[in-house]
């Protein structure tokens, strides 16, 4: 959608009817209800639940104040929760967008969160699925968020399963950010574009995105830029090569609570290998499980996409 005011609900719109089904699919595999949420009660619910998530310290306030919440969801805001036997076990929190310049419209997808120890169930991809949905059937098509790409479980969840395209690199977004996640090192993040009605986000819908293929594309010429090294540091090599690869380690944010040295070479090495290759305009075009992102000039990005 650009300028104009969302469309009310087109029923007979086929992709919106998928996205849906979609979404009550995955929240049933996941177990969950989830629900948009309005009033005070209940915006309060979403907001102890954000803290939760992210180990804020009382001194750092609120992730997202109850009043804040309750004022985005009558603004028409989304301010989602998912529930699990009555208790809440997710959310999700965005704002209406507007780029200016374009008059393009979209939903900034700000926070989505899982209680810890319920993750790897399917609880977020289910709260994203449902955004797509939420979003659809209120007339915008995309909906962009913003990323930490180190954290290589939700590059997986971002890029791989939901079908989320990379769309730049920003240094220190939030500043030091005083909670458990984050630990007070710099807030680098990818921006992401989800294109709801895109081929590729359908693809990931019917869980039919495919990584890319690492062995295929260094057969091919591609070289190793950054990997994990034997005791889970960055080890970068110096390389040239018009497509290089880069690996994020499988759990940085325990590196930040046990290791904060290593933790502070792994948001540089980022920054100078990712993060500099973006902002020369070079492109993400995917990632791997094991956390190998996929780096190549414009030109090259259809050519490694269907590798
Ligand atoms: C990000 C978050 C919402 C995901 O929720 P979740 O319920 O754990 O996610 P899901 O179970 O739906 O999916 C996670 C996917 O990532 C994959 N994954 C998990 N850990 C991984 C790892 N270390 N490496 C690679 N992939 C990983 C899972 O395999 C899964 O994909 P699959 O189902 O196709 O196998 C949750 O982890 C969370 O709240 N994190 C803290 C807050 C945060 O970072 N929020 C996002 C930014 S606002």
């Amino acid at each position: 959608m650009t300028g104009a005011q969302p469309d009310p609900l087109d029923a007979a719109d086929p992709v919106v009817d998928e996205a849906v089904a979609t979404a009550a699919q995955a929240a049933s595999a996941a177990g969950v209800s989830i629900n948009d949420v309005h009033g005070h009660d209940r915006a309060r619910q979403v907001s102890e639940l954000f803290d939760r998530v992210w180990g804020r310290s009382p001194d750092a306030g609120p992730l997202f104040a109850v009043e804040v919440l309750t004022a985005l969801a009558k603004a028409g805001g989304q301010v989602t929760l998912a529930e699990s036997d009555g208790e809440p076990v997710g959310a999700t929190a965005g704002l209406l967008g507007r780029e200016h310049a374009t008059g393009r419209l979209f939903v900034h997808s700000h926070v989505t969160g899982v209680l810890p120890e319920l993750g790897g169930r399917g609880i977020g991809r289910a709260l994203k699925w449902h955004q797509r949905a939420w979003s659809l059937t209120r007339g915008f098509d995309q909906v962009r968020w913003t990323f930490d790409p180190l954290v290589r479980r939700n590059a997986v969840l971002n890029l791989l399963v939901l079908g989320a395209q990379p769309a730049g690199y920003e240094r220190d977004v939030y500043g030091r950010l005083d909670d458990a996640r984050n630990v007070r090192l710099p807030t680098d993040r990818l921006h992401l574009e989800w294109d709801l009605r895109s081929p590729r986000v359908r693809a990931a819908a019917s869980g039919r995105n495919a990584a890319p293929d690492i062995d295929g594309l260094r057969r091919a010429g591609a070289e190793v830029w950054v990997s994990v090294g034997d005791h889970g540091q960055p080890v970068v090599t110096p390389t040239r090569a018009g497509r290089r690869l880069v690996q994020v380690p499988p759990d940085i944010e325990s590196i930040r609570r046990t290791d904060q040295s290593t933790a502070a070479d792994w948001a540089q090495a980022v920054r100078d290998t990712l993060g500099a290759a973006l902002e020369a305009g070079q492109r993400i075009s995917g990632i791997t499980r094991d956390g190998w992102y996929v780096l190549a000039d414009p030109a090259g990005v259809t050519e490694l996409a269907d590798a």
